[in-house]
């Protein structure tokens, strides 16, 4: 479909090459996710399809705290002619997506919740852990620290402090603080099945890094 060939176009000119996992790869990932994931849902597939492609578009972590994306992605789904009611649609999705573990955030339609299920997954399985590492560099921090203990539940103000660098965390803690809870909230079935393999996967990763650690293997 030539909406989603200009959308893929869109998307690597924006953020092809960005290093910290919100990469031209990534979006394609999650539009195909997403198209997956859909497959059993009765929702508007060109408003998820366009919607995942465009996600992350003016990431705040990639633009530095200007967010211009919800501009751009308007601005390209008016030149391809999407019609209004979609285009906003796209837009509130995306922003929806953006109110990341916020209690009152805005409630996602059906296409909102497929595409949030398709960035999720991202995060965990294979991708998840290579993601988790090169995000861990972008906020220096190390791969792991014995001295540095994981506080699963901390509230919201405090788990951003090691964004603002305030507080020094790990990646592999940011499995226990985060990944490893993502699989409970997958909002379709069928992002359900994947998320619990990704998670298996993802213990398993976990069990073995320590077994090196200790020398065990
Ligand atoms: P997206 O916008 O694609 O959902 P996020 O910006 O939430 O992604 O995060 C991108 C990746 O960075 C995720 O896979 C997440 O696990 C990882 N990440 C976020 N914070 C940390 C952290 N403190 N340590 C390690 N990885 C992190
Ligand atoms: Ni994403």
């Amino acid at each position: 479909m030539k909406h989603i060939q200009k959308a893929k176009e869109f998307v690597k000119k924006e953020l092809y090459g960005e290093t910290t996992g919100h990469d031209y790869w990534h979006s394609l990932l999650v539009w195909r996710n997403a198209k997956n994931i859909g497959k059993t849902e009765n929702a508007d597939m060109l408003v998820v399809e366009l919607a995942a492609l465009l996600h992350d578009i003016g990431d705040w972590k990639i633009s530095g705290g200007e967010s211009t994306g919800a501009e751009k992605n308007r601005k390209f789904l008016e030149e391809i002619k999407i019609d209004e009611k979609r285009i906003q649609h796209i837009l509130d999705i995306i922003e929806g997506l953006a109110f990341k573990g916020s209690i009152d955030k805005p409630l996602l339609s059906i296409e909102g919740q497929i595409v949030q299920d398709a960035d999720r997954l991202e995060a965990l399985g294979a991708i998840g852990i290579a993601r988790a590492f090169a995000s861990g560099q972008k906020f220096r921090q190390e791969i792991y620290n014995p001295d540095i203990k994981p506080a699963p539940h901390r509230n919201p103000e405090d788990y951003k402090k090691q964004y603002t660098g305030e507080r020094k965390n790990t990646s592999i803690n940011h499995f226990y603080e985060k990944l490893l809870f993502i699989k409970d909230l997958m909002n379709t079935e069928a992002a359900k099945k994947i998320a619990e393999e990704r998670h298996l996967y993802m213990k398993q990763f976990l069990t073995r890094f320590y077994e090196e650690w200790e020398g065990k293997k």
